[in-house]
């Protein structure tokens, strides 16, 4: 099919660490290259959102690189997805200011996400921009006129209030957005913490044992799967609620091998923990080794990469443009004389 009759597929990630981890690349990045056989894609680093709270500007910049060769080398090809930066894309901010309009304060004082972190710190801790940024998200999405939006679990409120804004503007304002549909797919891992199985593989860890960064050091990467923590039996057998973290390691090795945990918990009757994890350190270290490579190669050709995020961000441009035009005739907006 001509990629114009593809249904369209958008979804964004924040450059916001110097590695993306397991966490994200097996609950929802490890999506996005397999679409591009069926799907007009379209993959944004989101460094607007990432400016809603505290950050490094020289970080941000040298994340946006990273983030965009990790993407590359997860798969993501240039040739057939738009890969762009979103302030590359002024419309994005464009559409966001125009949705801040029609959205409610208390509609947007329910997003949990908002409320999780204003909470955590208080609400003078945390920036206007966090409090809109499920707006601005709205907005990436409402551009590109998307069928589907592959996120992981955590963002299926914001992808409801996307829904919700479309319709809104489209009963206000007649018919201009498409209504997205959230694509949360039910096999998508979703990883926990080396050290704290109960938590969600997170930056924000409270130690960097915990997680397993895509660009770590292959033996570093080993060793944290060898030294995870789990309990004091000796079956490798699935069981979150009495076995967390032998379920979490079971987790990984199903999602870096594709085959199912029955089928690995039979491989390892009678056998302890030892050789269960030994077995998966060496996966790891033989997945993270050759992604790193690839990315490194990658970034060693910064004026490639520009070229390559210049081209996304034409492709983008070439349809934001049209939805904000139609978006500023619909909000009455007097059109700029030729
Ligand atoms: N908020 C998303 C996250 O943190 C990233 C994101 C920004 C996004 N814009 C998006 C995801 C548009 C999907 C669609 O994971």
């Amino acid at each position: 099919m001509p990629p114009e009759q593809k249904p369209r597929v958008l979804s964004g990630i924040q450059p916001s660490a110097d590695s993306f981890h397991f966490g994200n690349y097996f609950g929802a990045l490890r999506q996005w290259p397999p679409m591009q056989d069926d799907f007009d894609t379209f993959y944004m680093l989101a460094d607007m959102h990432a400016i809603t709270v505290e950050y490094d500007p020289a970080a941000l910049r040298e994340r946006t690189y990273v983030s965009a060769a990790q993407l590359i080398a997860a798969g993501v090809d240039p040739e057939r997805s738009a890969l762009f930066v979103q302030s590359h894309v002024p419309e994005h901010a464009q559409l966001a200011w125009v949705l801040n309009g029609i959205t409610g304060m208390g509609e947007a004082g329910r997003m949990t996400q908002f409320k999780d972190k204003s909470s955590k710190n208080g609400a003078d801790s945390v920036s206007v921009g966090l409090f809109t940024y499920p707006i601005l998200m709205a907005a990436d999405v409402l551009l590109y006129r998307a069928d589907q939006v592959p996120v992981g679990e955590d963002q299926r409120q914001h992808l409801e209030l996307t829904r919700d804004l479309a319709q809104r503007f489209n009963h206000r304002f007649g018919e201009t957005f498409l209504v997205p549909e959230a694509f949360i797919v039910k096999e998508t891992a979703k990883i926990y913490d080396l050290q704290d199985p109960t938590a969600k593989m997170s930056k924000s860890a409270s130690s960097p044992n915990g997680l397993i960064e895509l660009l770590d050091d292959p033996k570093k990467a080993a060793k944290k799967i060898r030294s995870a923590v789990t309990d004091s039996g000796d079956e490798v057998r699935f069981d979150e609620k009495e076995k967390a973290g032998v379920s979490n390691l079971l987790t990984i090795y199903s999602a870096l091998t594709g085959r199912t945990v029955a089928d690995i918990e039979r491989e390892y009757v009678g056998q302890q923990y030892g050789a269960f994890k030994v077995a998966l350190s060496e996966l790891v270290a033989d997945f993270v080794g050759p992604f790193g490579e690839r990315t490194r190669a990658l970034l060693d050709d910064r004026a490639e990469l520009d070229r390559i995020l210049k081209a996304g961000a034409e492709q983008a441009r070439s349809v934001a443009s049209q939805t904000l035009d139609l978006v500023y005739d619909r909000s009455g907006f007097v059109r700029q004389a030729l």
